[in-house]
């Protein structure tokens, strides 16, 4: 049997990048083998194993092959006799195909180092083809390493893919989580570039596409001042209507926290960009709107949007949250015990809206 250190982890080892998780490979060994040394059984489709100190996931060499549409249309065949070459052929791109053994010797059949020193992202082979997350992953590799280029033959496949409809097989789940992680990289813009330049954006993300040139813009000012993937996709969207956002949400199955805010800042941007002109009344019934007394963090999540447009000088964002620090420090003490819950409601808001006035005049 024999173990090596796969994937990502060279990748980023090669890149001098932190390395955040560790994947092997074990060639020549069994199932029952990896069971009787005390790896935990953890894949359902193909053999993978957790260690069981490290709990560093080990999958036994496999060659796999598409045999229908979708994510179970793979046939796995994982046998001592597979060989790592074989495993690593099978591998998206060639910077993703490279293994380590344990002394520490590089094994890079498809120049997977070269492409890394030539900032190339390239696949390995035309398998490449059978897995249209690919697409996504690879857009998503070009938000992450913003100074490396896609292969042109890379790039002609990902468009014969989505010509042949294969971008219309993802899930929603797959879809979102690596839209997520490209907002956590250093440029996702390059996600949706890569997506429109490949054809799958407007298939994906219609609504992106619609007014493309305005949301990257208000992505990219996000990036430059929050690192917040909620406040980087609320600028995003930022220029879509409501149901544009509700229905892009519903098809990706998107998390709550990012639609809230989302939702929040393309409602009350606008109101928060006419701060002089509105009355002490205003402002307290914004504050109850976006349910800030009970949720303060919602007001600051979505100030932090707001910085993105530019169109307020920051004093004004902190008035809003100094603002709302007075009033929120007024609450049920400051009224007297003996009224009921509408009166103590009706109270609240006298006494808070005043404290606005006294700030604001
Ligand atoms: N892989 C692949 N095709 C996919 C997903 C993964 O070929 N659709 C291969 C790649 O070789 C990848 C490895 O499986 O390097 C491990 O996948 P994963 O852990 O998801 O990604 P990493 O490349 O390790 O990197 P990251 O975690 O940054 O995505």
């Amino acid at each position: 049997m024999k173990i090596y250190l796969v994937g990502g982890a060279i990748r980023d080892k090669l890149l001098g990048l932190k390395v955040r998780e560790r994947d092997f490979v074990v060639v020549g060994a069994t199932v029952d083998e990896m069971l009787r040394l005390g790896f935990k059984a953890v894949g359902k489709d193909f053999p993978v194993f957790l260690h069981p100190e490290t709990y560093e996931e080990y999958a036994l060499a496999r060659t796999e092959r598409k045999v229908a549409a979708g994510y179970h249309g793979f046939v796995f065949h994982a046998e001592p006799s597979v060989t790592l070459e074989q495993d690593l052929a099978r591998r998206d791109l060639t910077i993703n195909a490279m293994a380590q053994d344990e002394d520490g010797n590089l094994i890079d059949p498809f120049n997977g180092k070269n492409d890394l020193d030539r900032k190339c992202l390239k696949h390995v082979s035309a398998a490449f083809r059978e897995d249209p997350v690919r697409i996504l992953r690879l857009a998503r590799f070009a938000a992450f390493l913003p100074e490396f280029t896609i292969d042109e033959s890379t790039f002609i496949l990902m468009q014969e893919m989505v010509k042949a409809g294969e971008v219309d097989a993802l899930v929603p789940e797959r879809v979102w989580q690596e839209t997520k992680r490209a907002l956590e990289c250093a440029k996702p813009n390059r996600f949706f570039e890569v997506l429109k330049e490949c054809g799958a954006l407007s298939i994906l993300f219609p609504s992106i596409e619609k007014r493309f040139n305005l949301a990257i813009k208000l992505l990219n000012n996000a990036v430059k001042k929050s690192k917040d993937p909620r406040v980087r996709f609320a600028a995003l969207l930022n220029n879509l209507s409501i149901s544009e956002i509700k229905g892009f949400a519903k098809k990706l199955n998107i998390p709550r926290e990012y639609l809230d805010l989302a939702l929040l800042s393309s409602t009350y941007c606008g109101f928060i960009f006419d701060e002089n002109s509105r009355s002490a009344e205003e402002i307290l019934c914004f504050f109850e709107k976006i349910d800030a007394f009970r949720r303060p963090k919602r007001l600051n999540d979505l100030l932090s949007v707001c910085v993105v447009f530019n169109k307020l000088p920051k004093e004004k964002i902190q008035n809003y949250k100094r603002l709302f620090e007075v009033v929120s420090n007024i609450n049920g003490k400051d009224v007297s015990r003996t009224k009921s819950g509408v009166e103590i409601k009706n109270e609240l808001h006298r006494l808070r809206r005043i404290a606005i006035e006294a700030k604001l005049f």
